[in-house]
């Protein structure tokens, strides 16, 4: 009998998406949506645990989020602000390791503290890996990338030749975490908005028309069942008719 597990993504990667019309179905304030956002958020940490997934990543705000109201990018800040005050000591007491991926350029000093401080306390742990997008953008992601390999080879320490796929992926702000088997948008849009590019090239995608306030274990595995049944060729012949996967 096959093991219920084995089903299960190794690594998950969510956009988050909707708030603003879920929000605006309700006649509230987009931020109303955001705050239930971290609601959502919270429930999906949770279940991801209990599911036994080993890299949970959120979109949070993207390099392209700047272009919305001062208002609203404040109120963005301020969730996670909020977020990393309120939750941090309860994500460690579950030994739950955060790593932060995107840029410094723009945040507040105290956000960045505060994502450092978040990633140091739980360097260490060996629960659940929650990465947490946070102004960031693929593109941004690799251009960096490019920048610090030129660099290498201006002075001579690398050369042309060693400028292998696996040598970029070293030098994204993943490294050491494995390419999201499943990713996920919410709020029925199709498209990536800039998210790991690099590293979706095979995962599975999965557009959840809940509006990401409504997430949860439900709309979770609902996508992890969407999963499940797709035949992962990766280039090869279908496991079904003797490939090797
Ligand atoms: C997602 O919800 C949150 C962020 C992008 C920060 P939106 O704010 O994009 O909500 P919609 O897409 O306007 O409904
Ligand atoms: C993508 O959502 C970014 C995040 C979820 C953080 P957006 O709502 O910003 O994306 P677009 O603008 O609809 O593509
Ligand atoms: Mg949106």
């Amino acid at each position: 009998m096959t093991d219920q597990r084995s089903y299960i993504p190794e690594h998950v990667a969510i956009i988050m998406d909707g708030n603003g019309r879920w929000a605006s179905q309700r006649g509230l304030p987009r931020f109303e949506g955001h705050r239930r956002g971290v609601e959502a958020l919270r429930r999906t940490i949770t279940a991801a645990e209990d599911l036994g997934i080993r890299f949970l990543t959120v979109y949070s705000f993207s390099s392209e989020n700047w272009r919305r109201p001062v208002t609203e990018i404040a109120e963005l800040m301020g969730l996670l602000r909020r977020f990393i005050r309120n939750d941090l000591a309860d994500l460690h007491a579950r030994n739950v390791r955060i790593r932060v991926i995107g840029v410094n350029d723009g945040l507040s000093a105290d956000i960045i503290a505060l994502l450092d401080e978040a990633e140091k306390l739980t360097s260490a742990n060996t629960g659940l890996t929650f990465v947490v997008a946070f102004n960031y953008g693929s593109r941004r992601e690799i251009a960096d990338a490019f920048r610090s390999i030129a660099c290498e080879i201006a002075d001579g320490s690398l050369a042309p030749a060693d400028i292998t796929e696996e040598l970029i992926a070293s030098r994204l702000n993943t490294v050491d975490i494995p390419d999201p088997d499943l990713v996920v948008r919410t709020s029925g849009e199709q498209r990536l908005s800039n998210f790991l590019l690099w590293q979706s090239s095979y995962s599975e995608l999965v557009f959840s028309p809940v509006l990401w306030p409504d997430f949860g274990q439900d709309a979770l595995m609902a996508a992890i069942d969407a999963y499940r049944v797709r035949d992962r060729r990766f280039g090869g012949l279908s496991a079904a008719i003797g490939g090797s996967r």
